[in-house]
């Protein structure tokens, strides 16, 4: 966590730079430039799969429903695996008839087949498809690998759902490591038309509701929630004697937390869809999060009266509280981030809007304690200003309560 928050802030002095550039070209591999990519393999089409700068050549034979492939990606690391393959009853992993091809730690490249019937561990294994001529090679200097074969396919089979992904670990020379869960990842998949030649992606549903609840929990707790903190912050400062700061400050936090509400149930729902995905840390931010923060609600309704003498125990309490909240939902904002990987200006778009902020709310403090520290000496009129719904006596009380 603390890594993430310097990391992002070491990209906050970049950020000039990078909204001029403002990241927005996927990085293209070159690999559909030439059908002939070897002395002996020459193929009659090639597609750019949408993800994970990859490729597909292929020749299909019709005649004896034979599809012959290279598939080029770069593995996650240079020790890492690549896999394609077709999924025949489903869209998704699950099923998927694969080929995975990695570099063994004795330096020659391992290819395997893996009937994929679970998320992990995913061992090698026959496949229901008549599959041969499987080889392997490194080709350039970025540590890509392509993976050849030859593949008999049912004759009716000639739109087919192909999955690919890369990973980044192999253990003990044969079964794969998990891959990672970043957008890429989760859309490398989609239809191959063996007649048309056309390629298409799937609209993943889950994909859609991450990034609502993307949205929506970065709206609440990592926008609404601080800037509520800070609106209250704000007028303490600077209009002290009015009392609407109270009505802004419980709007504005009470908003927040209804989308948060909703935002919270996404996730929810995500955990339960998301079998055999575990993003344990973000997971327990938000249990941890929205419980204080249900907790800050109905204490509202706990509140001391403004001259009772608990009150100002009561204030030392939301405050703490709020701040945790208010720490808590911005990093798990920057959890989330890191495990969505949106395009990089979002993150730098937050991270602006969050520094502001913050740098806002330390000036605030810091207007507040002066202030604080000036009016023991200042006359009666000004008394007030200790707090804004202080009314008689309720500012001795607030004394005790002030930061010092
Ligand atoms: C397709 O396969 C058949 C049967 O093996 C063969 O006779 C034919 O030449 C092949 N077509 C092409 C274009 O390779
Ligand atoms: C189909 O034909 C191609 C091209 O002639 C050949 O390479 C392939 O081995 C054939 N498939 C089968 C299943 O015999
Ligand atoms: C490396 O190990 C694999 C799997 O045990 C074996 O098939 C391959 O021949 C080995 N290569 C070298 C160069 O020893
Ligand atoms: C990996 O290899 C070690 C040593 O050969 C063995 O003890 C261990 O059980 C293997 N792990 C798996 C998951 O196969």
């Amino acid at each position: 966590m603390a890594y993430t928050l310097n990391h992002q802030a070491k990209h906050l002095l970049l950020l000039p730079l990078s909204l001029l550039i403002f990241f927005s070209s996927p990085c293209h591999s070159q690999s559909c430039n030439s059908l002939t990519i070897s002395t002996t393999h020459t193929f009659t089409s090639c597609n750019q799969l949408p993800e994970l700068s990859s490729s597909l050549h292929w020749t299909y034979n019709s005649s004896n429903s034979t599809l012959t492939f290279a598939f080029t990606a770069p593995p996650a690391t240079s020790t890492g695996w690549i896999a394609w393959g077709i999924n025949p009853t489903s869209t998704g992993m699950i099923g998927t008839q694969a080929i995975l091809s990695f570099p063994h730690s004795n330096g020659s490249l391992i290819v395997h087949t893996f009937d994929i019937s679970s998320y992990y561990p995913v061992v090698p294994s026959p496949i229901m498809f008549d599959i041969w001529g499987l080889s392997a090679e490194f080709i350039g200097h970025a540590g890509t690998l392509r993976m050849f074969g030859n593949v008999k396919l049912p004759p009716e089979m000639v739109e087919l759902n192909q999955v690919w992904q890369v990973g980044s670990s192999v253990m003990n020379d044969s079964i794969p490591n998990k891959h990672a869960f970043g957008l890429q990842n989760l859309r490398a998949k989609g239809t191959l038309n063996l007649i048309t030649g056309r390629t298409s992606g799937f609209g993943d549903s889950r994909i859609r509701m991450r990034n609502i609840h993307g949205v929506m929990n970065t709206v609440s707790w990592g926008i609404l929630v601080p800037f509520g903190g800070v609106i209250a912050r704000f007028f303490k400062a600077f209009r002290p004697a009015d009392g609407t700061w109270f009505y802004v400050h419980v709007s504005t936090q009470l908003i927040g937390y209804s989308v948060g509400v909703a935002g919270w149930g996404t996730g929810l729902k995500l955990g339960s869809m998301s079998k055999g995905v575990k993003h344990t840390t973000h997971r327990n931010i938000g249990i941890a999060l929205f419980s204080l923060a249900t907790l800050q609600v109905l204490a509202l309704f706990l509140r001391p009266k403004q001259d009772h003498k608990y009150r100002s125990y009561w204030n030392l309490y939301h405050h703490g509280v709020g701040y945790a909240v208010i720490l808590m939902g911005i990093i798990n904002v920057f959890e989330g981030l890191s495990i969505l990987k949106p395009r990089k200006a979002w993150n730098y778009t937050y991270i602006t809007f969050i520094t502001v902020l913050a740098i806002l709310a330390f000036s605030l403090e810091i207007s507040t304690w002066i202030g604080a520290r000036r009016k023991p000496k200042a006359n009666t009129t000004t008394e007030k200003h200790y707090d804004s719904t202080s009314a008689g006596n309720g500012q001795h009380e607030e004394q005790q309560s002030l930061p010092a």
